[in-house]
């Protein structure tokens, strides 16, 4: 794993980084189920409602992790970390990760190795740039293989952390059939298709039930809705049940800023920002080198991430918009805005939400509502100087949420800033949650006992 990481998809963020053929794939979805999807979610036994024996609570557990827990909010209702999956551990599983040489492949062998998931036998895939080399894990060294479709398929669950191409051509076919593996694709290649599931377990575990391609969402999408989520529910309850056949959706708008980290453009992105700014620090040149980002990254901030659209957005806007409205069953015109700025930090993306909702807002119930939310951390003590960091953040399960006041521009609306890890809540912890719900509800077993 210290072999020196040459670039596996195009550089430079004016061109699509994974996407360019699955950007042609855009929604395709329609909404006109979405009423009934929000009633089922929010009326059934939601992922984050799950009965504390079940191992779906250590999703919802309060999260640890190796990295320091900087955390004074509460976590009422919230088992701890230590309960892991002991229920589902009589069962063990044949896992292959591609693309463990990355960004997010790294960090899922951590959450693997960190949760306790039932690993019975780990299998890692690569190109031939790292084939043949030796990872050390939890599980054993494990020697990485070079990739291919049969090897994957003998696996029980693979997670894809390679680009949105790679994933169009093979996820498929390592999928196909009784014998096929269940798959767990970290690219946008089927976010917007019908008929496989978006899933944050939080919010939607249940669409992947008899399910064998899920698409974990996008980082910024999956970070802002473990916040969204949880006041979404609490200011729509009521007219979620009184409404039938209207837009049942209770947050009417969302606008969102997010400051993204250099890793959200992988190892490579990590690279350039220290290599960057270690050149200029030195004296060496006045402005750093830029290969991956559009512009140097370095004392700089660039409004720009991933490809420019016909409407003037990004596609890394867009995704929030397309992906929000999927997650959470929401109308296919329901307005989402977002500007998407990259920021010269390392790891965890942050993001400035208003979220306007039909009913009037109260901030002390919406506080109560966060600090009882799996999956987030509460750090809203300005008098202190307590808020979301990239720099609390990182390394951390939880998401952090903070800054949380009414918006005084708009009516009923709330105003809050958001933290998250998105290498963890935004690609691998998310990832193995959803293999962790597909184990819960049985869309995922073992072939063969291991
Ligand atoms: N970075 C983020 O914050 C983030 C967040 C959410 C989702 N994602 C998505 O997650 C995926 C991975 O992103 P990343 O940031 O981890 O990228 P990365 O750091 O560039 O890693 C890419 C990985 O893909 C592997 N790979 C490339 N071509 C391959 C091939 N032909 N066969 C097998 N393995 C191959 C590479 O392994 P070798 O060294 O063996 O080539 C490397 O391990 C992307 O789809 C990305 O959009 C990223």
């Amino acid at each position: 794993m210290t072999a020196v990481h040459r670039p596996s998809r195009p550089l430079v963020e004016s061109i699509p980084q994974s996407d360019s053929r699955a950007a042609n794939n855009l929604p395709t979805m329609k909404f006109s189920t979405a009423i009934g999807a929000l009633f089922a979610i929010t009326t059934s036994t939601a992922y984050g409602f799950a009965p504390a024996s079940s191992p779906l609570a250590t999703t919802r557990a309060r999260s640890t992790n190796s990295s320091p827990a900087v955390d004074s909010a509460p976590h009422r209702h919230r088992p701890s970390f230590a309960h892991t999956l002991t229920a589902m551990s009589a069962t063990t599983f044949n896992v292959g990760i591609v693309g463990a040489t990355g960004a997010v492949g790294k960090e899922i062998v951590g959450c693997l190795e960190k949760r306790s998931f039932p690993v019975g036998n780990l299998r890692i895939f690569g190109s031939e740039r790292s084939a043949g080399k030796e990872v050390d894990t939890k599980f054993g060294k494990v020697t990485v293989e070079l990739f291919s479709e049969g090897s994957a398929r003998e696996c029980d669950v693979v997670f894809l952390a390679v680009d949105g191409d790679f994933s169009l051509k093979h996820a498929e076919n390592i999928c196909e059939g009784e014998e096929g593996a269940v798959v767990i694709d970290n690219s946008s290649a089927f976010r917007y298709k019908d008929g496989i599931p978006l899933c944050v377990p939080e919010i939607n575990a249940e669409t992947t039930k008899g399910k064998k391609l899920i698409a974990n969402p996008n980082c910024t999408t999956a970070i802002g809705l473990m916040a969204v989520w949880p006041l979404h529910k609490l200011f729509g309850l009521k007219k979620m049940v009184m409404s039938t056949h209207v837009k049942i959706a209770i947050l009417t708008n969302s606008i969102q800023q997010t400051y993204q980290a250099a890793s959200g453009a992988g190892q490579p992105g990590m690279d350039e920002l220290i290599d960057g700014t270690k050149s200029v620090l030195s004296g060496e040149r006045d402005v750093a080198e830029n290969k991956v980002f559009a512009h140097p990254l370095p004392f700089n901030v660039i409004p720009h991430i991933d490809k420019f659209q016909e409407n003037g957005y990004t596609k890394e806007e867009m995704k929030v918009t397309w992906e929000t409205r999927k997650i959470c069953g929401l109308d296919d015109d329901f307005p989402v805005s977002c500007t998407a700025v990259r920021i010269p930090t390392s790891r965890a993306h942050s993001e400035s939400i208003v979220a306007l909702f039909d009913k009037p807002v109260d901030v002390a119930a919406a506080r109560k509502a966060l600090e009882e939310a799996p999956g987030v951390s509460l750090k809203d003590d300005p008098e202190n100087l307590v808020y979301p960091m990239p720099l609390t953040a990182t390394g951390q399960y939880d998401v952090e949420v903070g800054r949380l006041r009414k918006n005084i521009a708009f009516d009923n609306a709330l105003e809050f800033f958001v933290c998250g890890d998105q290498l963890l809540r935004g690609a691998a912890l998310n990832a193995v949650a959803v293999a962790e719900a597909m184990v819960e509800n049985g869309a995922l077993k073992a072939k063969v006992a291991a």
